[in-house]
This record gives structure tokens, sequence and C-alpha cells, in this order.
């Protein structure tokens, strides 16, 4: 590992499984020391009892839309750790890709609501608990964005909806924040997690993880140039480790690093153009 974030310390929502877990595993390994908040206390304790060193780790029961418990998690953090370097926004819900056509109007009111209460607004509320402090460090926010920050299809259209509004929030904060605190994104492809859906849909108990069938091995390639792209949440870990680490990345800010396997560069007539190769 780098050590980039030595002596670091960073607040993580979500971090409790998938990419959010993979983060914080990642942050400790490279120097920092972290708190997971979510709303399971339980996979909380896993995941620091897990940790090489769970003496660098802090768990927070909160939920992303309530002020309280986030300002609680920060000031805990500080006491504990003495500082905050990052905050890495990350804990959402998904929609299933459930399309306009198969939702009633009472669907769609209720679940934007939640999922947008989740997506967007605990961004915004986790950046409004966290900034006092990120400003003292001169330190970073780093949301997880998505595929679904650029592209259709992703999900339906509350979850391709939130997913843009954060790439517009990253942005926001990124000018409003400066120049003391950068703010940016990671807009992560498909990946092996446990992501739910809105209770609101009588989703909360489907993982995104059965979603991702046992390829044979005559199935058509994944539709992305990469074929072979890994969808191992660890594997994504990289550049938010970068745009965290304030020597490497200093003056970046306002910016999303795609880790898709190229859908912005799909073909036409196939996503691939060195198949043959
Ligand atoms: N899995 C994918 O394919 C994928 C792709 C692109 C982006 N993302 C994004 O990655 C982020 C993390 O999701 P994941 O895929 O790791 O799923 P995950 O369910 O494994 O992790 C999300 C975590 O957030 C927590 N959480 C959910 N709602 C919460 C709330 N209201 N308050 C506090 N914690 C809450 C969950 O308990 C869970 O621990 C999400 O923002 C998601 O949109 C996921």
């Amino acid at each position: 590992m780098s050590g980039w974030l030595d002596g670091d310390v960073a607040l993580i929502t979500g971090g409790g499984s998938g990419i959010g877990r993979a983060v914080a595993e990642r942050f400790v390994a490279e120097g920092a020391a972290v708190t997971v908040l979510g709303r399971d206390e339980e996979q909380l304790r896993d995941v620091v009892r897990s940790l090489p060193d769970p003496s660098r780790a802090h768990m927070a029961v909160a939920d992303v839309r309530d002020p309280a418990g986030l300002h609680a998690a920060v000031s805990e953090t500080v006491e504990r750790f003495g500082r905050l370097d990052t905050l890495v926004a990350n804990a959402g819900i998904w929609d299933y890709q459930r399309q306009l056509t198969r939702l009633t109007a009472g669907e769609i009111d209720a679940a934007f609501d939640e999922l947008f209460s989740i997506n967007v607004k605990g961004y915004l509320l986790s950046a409004e608990a966290a900034w006092r402090e990120l400003v003292k460090t001169r330190g970073s926010i780093v949301m997880t964005l998505s595929n679904s920050s650029f592209y259709v299809n992703g999900g339906g259209p509350l979850y391709t909806a939130s997913k843009h509004a954060c790439l517009g929030l990253m942005r926001e904060l990124a000018y409003e924040l400066a120049p003391k605190v950068r703010v940016n994104g990671v807009a992560c492809g498909g990946m092996r997690t446990d992501l739910r859906g809105p209770e609101s849909l009588a989703l909360q108990d489907r993982s995104i993880e059965a979603s991702f069938g046992k390829r044979r091995d005559d199935a058509a390639p994944p539709p992305i140039p990469l074929h072979d792209s890994s969808t191992d949440p660890h594997d994504f870990t990289g550049p938010y480790v970068l745009l965290a680490a304030r020597d490497q990345s200093g003056p970046i800010t306002g910016q999303a690093i795609s880790v898709d396997g190229g859908i912005g560069v799909r073909g036409f007539a196939r996503p691939a153009g060195g198949d043959h190769l």
C-alpha cells in the first residue's frame, strides 16, 4: 500500500457494506483512521472487528437523513481521532431500474421522497455536518457517484435523476467550499454489493448482488469496452484514495473519475473495437 493517507481521518457514510466498507478497509491500509456510519449496528461492528487495527476505526449508528446523527458522528470522530480530513458521502439505495411505465403515481410520490432523501439530501446533510472540520484541515469530500450520473438505464428515472443530482451537488459544493475544501466524485459502474431498494416499493430486502447472475462461458460479453472489468468493490477503491490524498490530488476539485469499464467510449456496432486483438 502507498501510505498516501498516513495520519488522515475519514468519515464514510454507508461504511457497513459494499463500496463503503471496501473504502474503509483500503483507507485504513493506506494509514488513515476511519469512522464508518450506517443504519445497521451489527454490520458496522463487524467492519470494525475485521480491520487489522480496530483501534483506528470508530462506528456511528445513524441515518443519513438525520442531521443530529450526522453531527454526532462528526463530533465523535474529532473527539476520538482529533481531526477530520475526508468525508466519503456514499450511503445510497437503488430503484432496481423500475421504469416510469411500471410505476404508479402513488409509488412515484413515495419512492421519490425516500430515494432522494437518502441519495441526495443525505449527501448534502453529510456535507453540512462535516464542512467546518474539513475547513480546519483543508480536507476534502469524495462522493460516490455512478454511471447513472452520466448515462441512462443504470437505474429507472428515480435513481438516474438522483445520481445526476449528486453530480450537480458535487460541482456546486466544489465551488462553494473552495479554496479550503476540495470536492470530487468517483462514478462507479456495476459492483457486487448489498445495494438495496426503497421500502416504499417493498424493495428493501432485495440485494443487487442477486442481479449478478453466474456468467455462462458462451454468454455474450458484458456490453462495455472492458468486458472483463471487475465488479468487486475492492477494485474500485483506488480513485477514492487518490482524491482523498491531498499530496496526490491537491489541484483537483469538481471532478468525477469514472470507474465503469469504459461506458463513455462504447461503440455502436460493438461495445469494444478490439475483440479480435
Ligand atoms: N452497486 C453498484 O452497482 C453501484 C454502482 C454505482 C454506484 N453505486 C453507489 O454506491 C453507493 C454505495 O452502495 P453499495 O452498492 O455499496 O450498496 P450497499 O447497500 O452495500 O452499501 C450502502 C450502505 O449504505 C447504508 N445505508 C442505506 N441507506 C442508509 C441511510 N438512510 N442511512 C445510513 N446508511 C444507509 C446501507 O445500510 C449500506 O451499508 C450508493 O450511493 C450507490 O448508489 C453502487
